[in-house]
């Protein structure tokens, strides 16, 4: 398995791009199968998870195709509408084919994705819903089968707001007879990008980006083309590596407004943040303060940057308060930190870092999860000596080309192939 040894010390400075989001790449490719067609989709990065995404669509009967970050996929009908427990369970997110197969082809057969690192990540909500508009749900042998006759309309209020749950259904009611209101509705950007994409291909999706979603059904959709939306969280990550070594890092191609809860933290903590029409820019900085950070749904912090924003805390001249109340299990960086020389204590679901600038000192870490190793290459770039992340094909699912971009910026990384 590949390992990434990261050498501190240098600090980051130049300008860097965003590429498009992971976390909005994968619904659209999954609603690609409520219309047959060639859908294409520009900014799509070159990610692991894209391509597993690609290999559950041809699994189905779909072709798809990938070059100079343009995805094209080809829709003639399916010829399954099962997902194999193979697939799922290399990526969670394949739970979101479930709703665009039990809606055009009125059955569906998806292995239950089972749970990861961060936690047991449930799909009850995501299975009540399909239930509210009239789907038979059973679950057998690992697996969820579905069928209706046909999606009715149905009035769902979420007991607590999810993203791919608010995707599944919201895709799930284009094609339902009549109209679902979804209430208490996930408000990530990643969900109006998919809300466009279905509107583009004549859905009747309204209030996207807001707490109530409506969906008035339709008979039938059409495939067309679309540009990803920038990855906010990449974006992000990118950021405060430049933050972190007291650099002066430019990121365009992004999408500022996504990352207003990240630069108000940032700022709070003493940085000084500029943005312009698709770029923001983190000024060099001598000297940052802790800040107390409490992760929720957008567009409250989020908690894919928990981790990173976590990194940068222990480099701050005082003391930090984390608190992630989205995912049950979201510090297995902590540990992995305190190694680098790190003084966190952890709780449930509450860190305390108490800042130590230039303490971290570079040891052997493994990644757990995909933000994780992204946080210890983060806190590499200031450890004295080497930190080596093993286990960094976790970064490689959500980040495209990241040693590449930190390289160009002055970092010193090196993948080892192993
Ligand atoms: C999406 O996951 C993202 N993944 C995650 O990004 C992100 O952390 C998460 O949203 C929160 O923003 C993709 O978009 C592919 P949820 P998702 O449903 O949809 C509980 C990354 O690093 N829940 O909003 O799975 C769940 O356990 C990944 O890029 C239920 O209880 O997140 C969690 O505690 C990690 N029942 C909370 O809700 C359900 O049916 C939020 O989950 C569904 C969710």
């Amino acid at each position: 398995m590949d390992k990434m040894v990261v050498r501190g010390g240098h600090q980051l400075n130049g300008v860097t791009a965003a590429s498009g989001a992971k976390n909005s790449v994968l619904p659209l490719l999954f609603s690609t199968i409520l219309a047959d067609g060639e859908h294409v989709f520009h900014n799509v990065p070159d990610l692991v998870d894209v391509r597993f995404a690609a290999s559950l669509l041809e699994s189905l009967g779909c072709e798809t195709s990938y070059k100079d970050h343009t995805m094209r996929v080809t829709v003639k009908g399916v010829k399954t509408v099962e997902a194999s427990y193979d697939i799922v369970r290399k990526m969670r997110a394949s739970i979101l084919i479930l709703g665009p197969l039990l809606s055009r082809f009125k059955e569906a057969k998806v292995s239950l994705p089972g749970g990861c690192a961060i936690g047991t990540r449930p799909i009850d909500l995501h299975l009540e819903g399909m239930k509210a508009m009239g789907a038979e749900i059973n679950v057998d042998s690992g697996y969820v089968l579905a069928n209706t006759k046909r999606l009715q309309g149905a009035k769902i209020l979420f007991e607590s707001p999810t993203v791919g749950g608010t995707e599944n259904v919201m895709m799930a009611a284009t094609l339902a007879e009549g109209e679902t209101l979804i209430e208490n509705a996930a408000k990530e950007p990643e969900i109006v990008d998919l809300a466009n994409y279905l509107n583009k291909m004549g859905a009747k999706v309204e209030g996207a980006g807001t707490s109530i979603i409506r969906i008035r059904g339709v008979e039938k959709l059409k495939a067309t083309e679309h540009t990803v939306i920038p990855d906010r969280i990449e974006a992000g990550t990118l950021l405060i590596a430049g933050a972190i070594t007291g650099g002066e890092v430019t990121v365009t191609k992004c999408a500022p407004a996504d990352l207003e809860s990240l630069i108000n933290k940032m700022r709070e903590s003493g940085f000084k943040i500029s943005t312009s029409g698709d770029s923001v820019t983190v000024h060099r900085c001598k000297g940052w303060h802790g800040v107390d950070v409490t992760t929720a749904p957008h567009p409250a912090f989020p908690t894919d940057l928990q981790a990173q924003f976590m990194a940068l805390m222990t480099q701050s001249d005082g003391t930090s308060v984390i608190t992630e109340t989205v995912f049950e299990n979201r510090f297995m960086h902590v540990q992995e930190l305190v190694r680098l020389n790190a003084d966190i204590t952890p709780k449930t679901r509450v860190a305390v870092i108490r800042g130590a600038p230039g303490k971290l000192q570079g040891a052997p870490v493994m990644a757990t999860d995909l933000r994780a190793s992204a946080c210890l290459v983060l806190a590499g770039l200031v450890a004295s000596g080497e930190t080596v992340v093993s286990r960094i094909y976790h970064l490689d699912r959500g980040y495209e080309n990241m040693e590449a971009k930190l390289m160009a910026l002055g970092a010193q990384v090196e993948r080892l192939k192993e």
